[in-house]
């Protein structure tokens, strides 16, 4: 009778989310790196293909689980999904006629709810999986839903679903959102771009990649004007074509390994992304003593001297973005000084903060305020991944850490971090993801019979 690892017994599922990220600290990271299309843009986009019945390619599409679950839910409407000549993603979703989300592909990815708008827009019914909740908070989806009954829309909830319809076609109305909701504005741009009459959507997000989207739709044929403000209006046209649509850069990734330079004592570029797009933040690395070099499409970071401590709090676009607030805490766990770090967005997401404690950080945690007080030097430990970015701020702490560093459950990063290994090794960093072998022989430390 030969052993074997309790994994072996593990459904596939269970042993991919076994990896883990092994790193060896005190690296320090030198040279360049390319920025790959955003995954909070492609998303979007990917949903606005619902839109037309037109064939779409897509230019920069970055290769991501979260991607691949979009790919999925529209393939799962009907969606022919391929890849052009020139190997791009082309989308046609002329065959589509499955009007839905389903559960299972939503609760991996809340951001599946991207599709409810579109769907109502195109085919005037739509079945959405609510998306349950999340590590960071509660997000509800209450403002999207709000702003397409504004709109026209039926929509009652029931057994975990949204089901939406409209008699003819959505109208236009004029929405004034209580809170910004960055995919809450998307939804209702898409929905509006083939409504009857104008909308518009006041208190709108003003991410780039909302702008992306607007400039997307455009080049669909949509009629939409001020977005980047936070009033936007659109007048609903009669259909809309194809086109080739491109990813902006991913301004959150680019800011990771920007931080990656600086924390573990390097200097990293980043390639192909405009330095406009991460204004707040290179400030704030400039008020920390970081040298932030910027060219058209490129950023270079680098301190000649240990980093001060300096507050940040996070707001919508163009204020400091939630989505590098556990990033920017990372660096400040070695800054001199303590930083006093206020999330505003989201009610939990401070969960990488006991991770990094168990590095040896020393974090006060009071309701959406972390006290963070530098420093020398954080320890290698085995800590585990919670969310996305949390987990991208662990990476950095290991990258610093003296010693080992062992990140689990890191199907948390692969959502939003394409090859991080890959990327981070080429800048000098000693990292590798570790897969369980199955086929390992498990020796107890019993004995047995
Ligand atoms: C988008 O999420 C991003 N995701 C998030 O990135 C990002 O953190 C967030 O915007 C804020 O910038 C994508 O774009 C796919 P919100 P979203 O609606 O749209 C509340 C990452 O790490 N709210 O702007 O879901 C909500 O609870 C992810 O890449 C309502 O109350 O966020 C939150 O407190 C994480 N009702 C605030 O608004 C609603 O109907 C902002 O959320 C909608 C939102």
């Amino acid at each position: 009778m030969h052993h074997l690892h309790p994994l072996a017994f593990a459904p596939t599922w269970q042993r991919i989310q076994m990896d883990s990220i092994l790193i060896q600290g005190g690296c320090p990271l030198n040279g360049s790196v390319q920025t790959s299309g955003a995954k909070n843009a492609a998303l979007p986009l990917l949903a606005a293909a619902i839109l037309t019945d037109k064939p779409v390619t897509f230019q920069r599409m970055p290769h991501l689980c979260d991607i691949t679950t979009m790919i999925t839910l529209l393939a799962n409407q009907g969606a022919d999904v391929s890849m052009d000549d020139q190997d791009r993603l082309r989308i046609d979703t002329a065959p589509s006629n499955n009007p839905e989300a389903p559960y299972e592909l939503v609760k991996t990815m809340r951001a599946s709810a991207l599709v409810l708008g579109p769907l109502l827009a195109r085919f005037g019914r739509a079945r959405v999986s609510l998306p349950g909740g999340c590590a960071i908070g509660a997000r509800p989806m209450d403002l999207h839903l709000k702003g397409l009954e504004a709109m026209g829309a039926k929509i009652s909830v029931e057994h975990g679903y949204v089901d939406a319809k409209v008699e003819k076609k959505l109208h236009g109305a004029h929405i004034a959102f209580d809170k910004v909701t960055v995919t809450g504005t998307e939804n209702l741009m898409m929905a509006a771009a083939l409504a009857d009459g104008e909308t518009i959507l006041d208190n709108a997000a003003r991410e780039p990649e909302v702008v992306n989207l607007a400039e997307s739709l455009r080049n669909m044929g949509a009629d939409i004007e001020n977005d980047g403000s936070s009033c936007i209006r659109i007048r609903g046209v009669e259909s809309l074509s194809g086109g080739e649509l491109e990813v902006i850069a991913d301004r959150i990734e680019a800011a990771t390994y920007l931080a990656a330079g600086l924390i573990s004592g390097g200097e990293v570029t980043t390639r192909d992304i405009n330095p406009d797009l991460l204004d707040t933040f290179l400030s704030r690395l400039r008020d920390a003593g970081a040298i932030v070099e910027t060219g058209k499409d490129w950023i270079r970071c680098s301190a000649s001297n240990r980093l001060r401590a300096v507050n940040i709090e996070t707001s919508p676009h163009p204020g400091f973005p939630t989505d590098l607030q556990a990033q920017f805490m990372a660096i400040m766990c070695i800054a001199e000084g303590s930083s006093v770090i206020r999330e505003n967005i989201f009610e939990n997401r401070f969960m990488h903060v006991q991770e990094l404690r168990r590095m040896g950080a020393r974090i006060v945690l009071n309701g959406n305020m972390a006290v963070v007080e530098g420093v020398e030097k954080l320890s290698g430990a085995p800590v585990m991944a919670t969310d996305l970015r949390a987990s991208a701020s662990l990476v950095l702490a290991g990258l610093a850490a003296t010693g080992e560093t062992t990140i689990s459950r890191v199907y948390h990063i692969d959502r939003g971090y394409e090859r991080i290994e890959e990327k981070l090794g080429q800048l000098g960093a000693s990292i590798r993801r570790i897969t369980p072998h199955t086929d390992m022989f498990w020796r107890p430390d019993f004995a047995t019979s």
